[in-house]
């Protein structure tokens, strides 16, 4: 059976003390019998004291939401996956709509940031997604489908197995806007089918396909319920640790 994950995106909300709590009150609520994999994706400077503050417990995962494709060096303001890795996080987010569109992050340099997180032990949920008009196209499939292959498909079968991925559509992203159970459904089985025919079908059985898109404890469960559907990236929902917990809790 596939890893169910369900992953929160903090994006860049909340100072220290209040990313803090919000962890400390995840970790209380939670009861580390949950049926998915809780992570929550953290900002940088959050991600020691969010570590320490869990200390592993409730099985409870740290993510960064992005990463250097560099490993060290002259590069002002960047953080490096080693440096992430340093803190005690595993995973990191990457390829997010928001980091495409407003930092201008290709599909190339996202097959670096995929290879060096990957390197440095760091677990990628990889992000892809289509814009409105694509999806009006209805040329939505081939446009996702291409954003796996450029920046995923030079992985080695190893290396693949090691990340998940978070189908999120753009349109979808705090609008209130959530893509029906059976939109998300297609694309998940689309998707799967289209990384069975690089690493075959039962590496593509096995990965994590997330769904993201204001997610919310109202329709969580029907998502969850969808074949293809393994789980969720939730930004909003998951500033609130009620919120957040109750889609953990609708597998
Ligand atoms: O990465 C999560 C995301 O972009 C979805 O955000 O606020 O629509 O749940 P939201």
């Amino acid at each position: 059976m596939r890893q169910k994950i369900v992953a929160g995106n903090w994006k860049m909300n909340n100072d220290l003390e209040a990313g803090k709590k919000l962890a400390l009150e995840v970790l209380e609520k939670s009861t580390g019998s949950e049926k998915a994999q809780i992570v929550l994706g953290a900002p940088f400077i959050h991600l020691t004291t969010v570590v320490e503050a869990l200390g592993g417990k409730n099985g409870i995962e740290i993510a960064a939401q992005n990463c250097s494709d560099k490993e060290s060096g002259a590069y002002t303001g960047e953080i490096s996956a080693s440096m992430v890795k340093s803190t005690g996080t595993n995973y990191v987010i990457l390829g997010h709509s928001e980091r495409r569109e407003y930092f201008n992050e290709s599909a190339a340099l996202l097959a670096s940031k995929v290879d060096i997180a990957l390197a440095n032990g760091l677990t990628p949920i990889f992000c892809c997604g289509e814009p409105l008009e694509i999806r009006e196209a209805g040329s939505m499939y081939d446009y996702v489908k291409q954003q796996l292959t450029e920046s995923l498909f030079h992985l080695s079968a190893e290396d693949f197995a090691k990340l998940s991925i978070a189908y999120e559509p753009i349109w979808a992203i705090g609008t209130g806007k959530t893509a029906s159970s059976e939109q998300a459904q297609e694309m998940h089985a689309e998707l799967r089918a289209h990384l069975a025919t690089k690493f075959g079908q039962e590496a593509a059985d096995a990965c994590p396909i997330l769904y993201g898109g204001s997610c919310k404890p109202g329709n969580a469960k029907e998502l969850f319920a969808q074949e293809d559907v393994d789980g969720g990236l939730i930004g909003g929902a998951s500033l609130n640790a009620d919120d957040f917990l109750a889609i953990v809790n609708s597998f």
